[in-house]
């Protein structure tokens, strides 16, 4: 079954909105990653999806100002969060490259790539990356950037196969401007195990298009 996550960044306006939009994506195999203030809400309504949040902060509980704490995200459900180190969540590390990697050809941006994984993931023991989900994004394809088109879905199923020899994690999961009409053409793939939505997880019937181009069952 391919993983769906909903990264709806710094939206919506009110927790009524939130709430609504919620229960609209609310269908299994979907992770939803509200802003943090959402949380609780968005948890009280879904029977489905799982509850992701955006950040995590390293340490459990202390003087940090603004920091959100992993043990606080795990007592109000949260299963998964984006990026971050975080003890007991199941993470969704993000990796990618510029354009100017990119335009130098696939075997740069692979190489760019790498160095990020061996980075990120230093120190991580390898029982614990095999929770990790990685998502493919490079940069330029992200819906707000600059110009930005999704990536040739071939060329990102190359490069999510190479993370999958490179990495033993969960899964590799393709993120950037996926859309209701592309969404096929990336989930399709062997190599690719879902996809991070953005833009469109703002779209409930966009939303669920992509959710039918994963599980045709819904
Ligand atoms: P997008 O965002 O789908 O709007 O390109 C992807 C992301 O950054 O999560």
């Amino acid at each position: 079954m391919k993983l769906i996550a909903a990264n709806w960044k710094s939206n919506p306006d009110t927790a009524k909105t939130a709430e609504r939009l919620a229960l609209a994506e609310d269908y299994e195999g979907v992770i939803i990653i509200p802003p943090f203030q959402y949380l609780e809400r968005v948890r009280s309504v879904l029977k489905h999806a799982s509850l992701g949040a955006q950040n995590v902060f390293w340490e459990n509980g202390g003087p940090f100002t603004g920091e959100v704490s992993p043990s606080q995200l795990k007592n109000l459900s949260v299963s998964f969060v984006i990026a971050g180190h975080s003890e007991g969540l199941q993470v969704i590390l993000c990796v990618g490259e510029p354009i100017q990697i990119r335009k130098d050809g696939i075997r740069s941006a692979k190489d760019f790539i790498t160095n990020q994984i061996r980075y990120d993931l230093r120190g991580v023991k390898r029982s614990d990356a095999k929770k990790v989900i990685i998502t493919y994004e490079p940069i330029w394809a992200i819906s707000t950037s600059q110009n930005a088109e999704p990536d040739i879905p071939e060329e990102a199923a190359e490069i999510c196969a190479y993370i999958k020899n490179l990495v033993n994690v969960r899964g590799v999961i393709y993120g950037g401007s996926v859309n209701a009409k592309n969404a096929k053409e990336f989930l399709g793939r062997d190599d690719i195990d879902g996809a991070l939505v953005g833009g469109e997880s703002l779209k409930p019937k966009e939303f669920q298009k992509i959710v039918s181009a994963a599980t045709p069952l819904v």
